[in-house]
């Protein structure tokens, strides 16, 4: 009786829910969090009992704020952080008038291992750090002022990723409460089959769930925005949805003069697809989507919109420097806009699928995106790493992914894995063959973007090649061969998924600046000395396996075959910090550094890849008088270079073959000016000064932005120079600068992009400059109002910056 009675009760609470237009909502769900951690490497309850309960606001990175550490078990890959065991609880109430509604909580990420509890009963387990789940809460709520209890435990063992990965739940989590009739997540797909400037095929399927006892006939209107918020078309079907299933519907319409998305001009438009039951409506989901062609060609590369296009990428790995992997949409976007500022036009999110605010933002700001799924199959690169759980797990991962990220039309490839071991083998090893396939095919079954995956064995014989699963080939390094690789492989579109691992510290210049190192500064310690932890900024060092950035960047212009690149990396990333061990902690791969500051090779690729007119010269100019010292310029727009030392000419450099940079050897070192002008047919198209700099005297501060959101998340970025008196910036300089802030704000984060700081990103009141600059990242709460950072050293003239939160 008690149970009919029930059921009669939900019967009547869902017709309620149909009379009324539902209410969706979709909300972040970061606040409010408790978070206790036991930073062992093994679980250990005791421990966990014992800690106190923290408040925390997500996203949340715990490792970020630990020591380095040299005894890590994430070792100096893992940026000497450790992981361990973290327990996060957050309670909550319902209003009575969700009764009814479908209920679901959105991990967009949650590193690694985590289990979902909701009032004692357990939601599931997910082991890949890097995926994005849902769950349906519905069944085990409370309404009506009572409270829920939401429990996350995260289990960072280590090592697992081979780069710093953050620990716990390091993106947002939402709050979904729908009608009962509803597009389930990620339920829509939009493609654009035929595209012209005349006209496109815009196709819209649409997944419909029916939670209700009953069949239930409904309308799905779908409105399709321009991206000026006009209405380009509206789509309306009525069906019958089976109880308690769902069901696929397609759409699809001839968009005339459709604005087709583009690096240049990413023009994006919007469906929203709407059901109603009874006139009423159930739910409302928003797709952002392009309208966009391209295509490889096995002899001239890759075309957007039918027109050729050079992929010029880099790969990231997903830390924000002093934040840590805790996602911020600003810190991205400043991440994307430097790298954007210097002509990179690609991005590989190595080694695994991002935050899905990343691609939007790539959507928005015109990026080639290769989607990566996977760093190891079976055969793992570290103990605790996905291998563990490939074979249960690599299933639904890979659908997971696709399933989110196919809408978005950055994405043009998914790789379905970095340098797998399982491509070698040989022959009789057929593992690499099997699983190959059973990926591209579970890709093939949702999209039909091309795959490729990042292989290090440059022949037939490799397995994955042989397993004809990829529709491009994709290869890591080896850049001495790419000349060949047309020969080595006809007939197959090439990319090259990963390439130069040059390594520099910005600010740091070895010489002779144009012998290379294969290893960085160790040879400095063969030559004698200790090393110092830096690696040379000229364009003269790299891994050995890899090139310079003028070295792979020829090839890349040259070989009309090679439809693009993606450099090993766009930043400096946390972890990894080949060649050298602890204290080096962070990586020297980076065009940018860690704290965002842009390395020489920068100005290179800006003066390649942009049209911008750069003149950059390089070293600084404080050295021992008699010294011999190389000066390099990057320049574009300009026929040749000349360079003046204190009014004196040292000559005119142009440029020949396919040279990138002009250089002047051994200048015998006297303080004072070094000047460079560039000139177009005799005409002066740039000049460009270094003054030899006295002692450092005073701080000076710019912030990227000096009016924020006040939402809680914006962030104002604050350079920080030491400068002499005559506003030089002393190369050298590492004061101490301390920090303060007054207003209803934050210092969320200080850094120096130097590789070997081993001062805490939990410190948020002073860091040493490195090589004369340093960072500050400000923050906004919830207030609108004005911030002020007050920036001082001992014995310098501070400074301080106003920061307006709207
Ligand atoms: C590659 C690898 C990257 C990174 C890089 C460093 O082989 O794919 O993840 O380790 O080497 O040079």
């Amino acid at each position: 009786m008690k149970k009919l009675l029930l059921g009669l009760f939900a019967l009547a609470t869902v017709a309620i829910a149909v009379r009324a237009n539902a209410q969706n909502t979709r909300e972040k769900f970061n606040e409010n969090w408790l978070f206790k951690l036991d930073s062992a490497n093994d679980y250990s309850k005791n421990a966990m009992d014992a800690a106190k309960w923290q408040p925390v606001t997500l996203p949340h990175d715990w490792s970020i704020g630990l020591n380095f550490d040299s005894t890590s078990p994430s070792g100096n890959e893992g940026a000497c952080l450790r992981g361990g065991t973290g327990l996060y609880q957050k309670e909550f109430t319902l209003p009575s008038k969700d009764k009814g509604k479908n209920i679901f909580i959105d991990f967009d990420g949650v590193y690694m291992n985590s289990t979902v509890w909701i009032n004692g009963h357990k939601l599931g387990t997910r082991p890949y750090g890097y995926s994005s789940f849902q769950y349906d809460m519905t069944p085990y709520l409370k309404f009506g002022g009572e409270k829920n209890v939401l429990k996350v435990m995260a289990e960072n063992h280590q090592p697992s990723s081979r780069w710093y990965s953050g620990s716990g739940i390091y993106r947002n989590v939402w709050l979904e409460k729908k009608g009962s009739v509803y597009v389930d997540n990620w339920g829509t797909y939009i493609t654009t089959p035929e595209v012209s400037d005349a006209q496109a095929t815009v196709s819209i399927q649409t997944r419909i769930k029916n939670s209700l006892q009953q069949a239930t006939p409904i309308e799905l209107k779908t409105i399709v925005y321009d991206d000026k918020g006009r209405i380009v078309k509206v789509l309306s079907q009525k069906m019958s949805v089976n109880a308690g299933t769902e069901i696929e519907k397609p759409q699809s319409f001839v968009l005339p003069h459709p604005e087709l998305w583009s690096i240049k001009t990413p023009h994006l438009y919007k469906a929203v697809s709407q059901v109603f039951v009874h006139n009423k409506k159930q739910d409302e989901y928003t797709t952002t989507f392009g309208v966009r062609s391209f295509h490889f060609d096995v002899d001239s590369g890759f075309y957007l919109n039918h027109k050729p296009l050079k992929i010029v990428g880099v790969c990231m790995h997903h830390d924000l420097g002093a934040l840590g992997a805790a996602i911020n949409v600003r810190a991205m976007q400043r991440q994307l806009e430097i790298l954007k500022s210097m002509g990179i036009n690609g991005i590989r999110t190595s080694h695994n699928p991002p935050a899905p605010e990343w691609l939007d933002l790539c959507d928005k700001m015109g990026f080639i995106v290769i989607d990566e799924a996977f760093d190891c199959w079976e055969d793992g690169k570290n103990k605790y790493d996905y291998h563990l759980y490939f074979k249960q797990w690599h299933k639904r991962d890979l659908t997971d992914q696709v399933l989110r990220d196919r809408n978005h039309p950055s994405v043009f490839m998914w790789s379905i894995g970095n340098e797998i071991p399982e491509q070698g083998g040989g022959d009789k090893d057929t593992v690499g063959r099997r699983i190959a396939r059973d990926l591209s095919s579970i890709v093939k079954s949702l999209d039909n973007r091309p795959i490729t995956s990042a292989l290090t064995e440059f022949s037939p014989k490799n397995n994955i090649i042989k397993s004809g699963a990829l529709d491009l080939l994709g290869f890591n390094y080896h850049f001495r061969m790419l000349p060949k690789l047309a020969e080595m492989f006809p007939g197959q579109k090439i990319i090259l998924t990963e390439t130069t691992s040059a390594l520099q510290s910005r600010g740091e210049y070895l010489m002779p600046s144009d012998s290379i190192r294969r290893w960085a500064g160790f040879t400095r310690e063969k030559n004698g000395g200790t090393p110092d932890f830096t690696c040379s900024a000229y364009d003269n060092s790299s891994a050995p396996w890899a090139s310079t950035y003028e070295e792979t960047l020829k090839p890349l212009l040259k070989y009309p075959f090679l439809s693009g690149m993606y450099m090993w990396t766009g930043f400096d990333y946390l972890g990894e910090p080949t060649p050298y061990p602890y204290p080096a902690r962070s990586s020297y791969f980076g065009i940018v550094d860690l704290a965002g500051f842009p390395k020489d090779a920068y100005y290179l690729f800006k003066s390649v890849c942009t049209t911008d007119t750069v003149l950059h010269i390089f070293p600084h100019w404080n050295w021992k008088p008699g010294q011999k010292i190389d000066v390099w310029a990057y320049y574009n727009n300009a026929d040749e270079v000349e360079l003046f030392l204190n009014g004196k000419s040292l000559g005119i450099r142009k440029k020949t073959g396919d040279d990138l940079h002009v250089q002047w050897n051994n200048i015998v070192f006297e303080p004072g000016t070094l000047k460079a002008v560039s000139r177009k047919d005799g005409k002066i198209i740039k000049t460009s000064e270094i003054k030899t700099a006295g002692k450092a005297y005073k701080l000076v501060a710019s912030a990227d932005r000096s009016t924020i959101n006040a939402d809680g998340e914006d962030l104002s970025f604050v350079k920080i120079t030491v400068e002499d008196k005559d506003g030089n910036m002393v190369p050298h300089a590492d004061n101490v600068i301390d920090f303060s802030l007054k207003g209803d704000g934050e210092i969320a984060g200080l850094d120096n992009g130097c590789e070997t700081d081993l001062t805490s990103f939990s410190n948020k009141k002073w860091r040493k400059a490195f090589n004369g600059l340093a960072l500050a990242i400000v923050k906004a709460h919830h207030k609108k109002g004005k911030l002020t950072l007050h920036i001082s050293a001992d014995g310098l003239q501070g400074t301080s910056v106003d920061i307006e939160m709207k």
